[in-house]
């Protein structure tokens, strides 16, 4: 694992991102300390130990997607995020289950390669400059001074190019072709196999001749550049070693699947999926095309909102598999109020640098942020709860005025958001959801 945080330093982490919900934060930091105190012991006993699964309980937009997006990201981790729901749906076979292995493979390759590719980029950045300039060369040169030497107009398109003034330009260049991917045998629990990549290790690429915008050469050229530079074989490899050790699995909707309402039909698939999930998650081997993936070591968060079905619902074999059940709570106003302004990614501060770019400078006084969080409340009690979800419309709805208006060719105009502005600008909204009697 890249990054050998304590338990505490996870959370502290996930504080700033997510307010409140300490339970679950403790429980996904201790699962993450565990895997590398199980990386720092003998082979033999390493083996015998696996990770500690976890079961969200909670009402939607409260923070379960996010603390597993978080972690993921915090320690370099591979995830996917599935709904449970989606393998009962018409057409769905069993084997379809493997596809979630495949796919965090498929992350954890991307994961590896733009790492490997971040350590070769400024060799690879220099190659690419090299071909665009060839490139580039003959029709530059003709609108130059003819007695500029080579070496000048060479220096002249690369620093045109550093800049993005050639972006646009049209050149011709020779690309490798796409060989089109054909999945065979899907759904036959065989590997998805893809015949032109297969050959494409043997045969040697086509080239073909293109006409394309130096931008997207440059995108084509870096890429062929940085995988020159790299060992492909080793970036799946790796990948595949991160899946087994630091994979997380997020299950969303897990209560969906619960046979709990009686009848025919699609109980039966509901828990037929949880009989299905069952083998990836007590560990099993998923064949994918990077070779053999054990899922043994994967982390499994599930997380659902448990209002029509309980946890013992579901199968015991499953349940069994998920020892840990930690409950989030519903977003308070306290909550409300620190997440627009304690938080690192808050919504305040992601709107005032929108509207800077068009000189509108946004602040917002303490009046101000905790009307938006009293709304948001009384719109959650008298409408659907979405949690902290509701935050977005609101902003959206108090600032459209401005975002809608601000042009950026007038000077800086300052917008202090105070309690006048947010019952003067939510009005609607308060209309709409039967608010204003408790506002205004
Ligand atoms: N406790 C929290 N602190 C800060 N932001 C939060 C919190 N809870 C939710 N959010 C924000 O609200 C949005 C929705 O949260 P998230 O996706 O985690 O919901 P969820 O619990 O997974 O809901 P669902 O059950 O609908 O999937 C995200 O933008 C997230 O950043
Ligand atoms: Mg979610």
């Amino acid at each position: 694992m890249a990054v050998e945080l304590s338990s505490k330093q996870i959370v502290g982490e996930l504080d700033k991102y997510i307010i409140g919900q300490d339970e679950a934060k403790k429980a996904v930091a201790i699962a993450l300390r565990n895997r590398y105190r199980r990386s720092r012991l003998a082979s033999d006993i390493r083996e015998e130990i696996t990770p500690k699964n976890i079961i969200m309980v909670g009402p939607t937009g409260v923070g379960k997607t996010e603390i597993a997006r978080r972690l993921a990201k915090l320690v370099k981790a591979p995830l996917v995020k599935v709904e449970a729901t989606k393998f009962t749906e018409v057409g769905y076979v069993g084997r379809d289950v493997e596809s979630i292995i495949r796919d965090l493979a498929e992350v954890s390759v991307r994961l590896v390669k733009k790492e490997r590719f971040d350590e070769v980029h400024e060799k690879a950045e220099k190659a690419t400059y090299e071909r665009l300039i060839t490139a580039l060369f003959a029709q530059y040169k003709s609108k130059c001074p003819a007695d500029m030497p080579d070496t000048e107009v060479r220096e002249k398109i690369l620093d045109d190019l550093k800049h993005h003034r050639l972006d646009n330009e049209i050149v011709e260049v020779e690309v490798a072709e796409e060989h089109n991917p054909q999945p065979m045998m899907q759904g036959m629990g065989m590997m998805e196999i893809n015949i032109g990549e297969m050959l494409g290790g043997i045969l040697p690429k086509r080239k073909k001749k293109k006409k394309i915008a130096v931008i997207d050469a440059e995108h084509i050229f870096l890429t062929e550049e940085s995988e020159k530079l790299i060992d492909m074989d080793n970036v799946g490899a790796e990948a595949v070693r991160r899946v087994e050790q630091d994979g997380i699995v997020f299950i969303d909707e897990i209560d969906k699947i619960t046979g709990k309402g009686g009848g025919h039909g699609p109980d039966v698939s509901r828990e037929g999926v949880q009989r299905d999930l069952l083998p990836i998650v007590e560990g099993s081997t998923i064949t994918t095309k990077y070779g053999p993936i054990r899922t043994d070591f994967i982390l499994f968060i599930a997380a659902g909102a448990f209002h029509f079905s309980k946890i013992e619902d579901l199968t015991p074999e499953l349940q069994g598999r998920f020892p840990i059940v930690v409950n989030l709570n519903s977003i308070t106003y306290d909550d409300f109020v620190k997440i627009l302004s304690d938080t690192e990614n808050s919504l305040l501060k992601q709107y005032t640098e929108l509207l800077a770019v068009d000189n509108i400078k946004l602040s917002f006084a303490k009046d101000g942020i905790e009307e938006i969080a009293k709304i948001a409340v009384l719109a959650n009690e008298t409408n659907e709860n979405i949690g902290a979800r509701r935050l977005h419309s609101i902003m959206e709805t108090l600032l459209e005025d401005v975002s809608f208006n601000a042009t950026g060719d007038h000077p800086v105009i300052d917008i202090k958001v105070n309690k006048e502005y947010v019952d003067e600008h939510l009005s609607n909204i308060c209309k709409k959801f039967d608010l204003s009697k408790y506002i205004l």
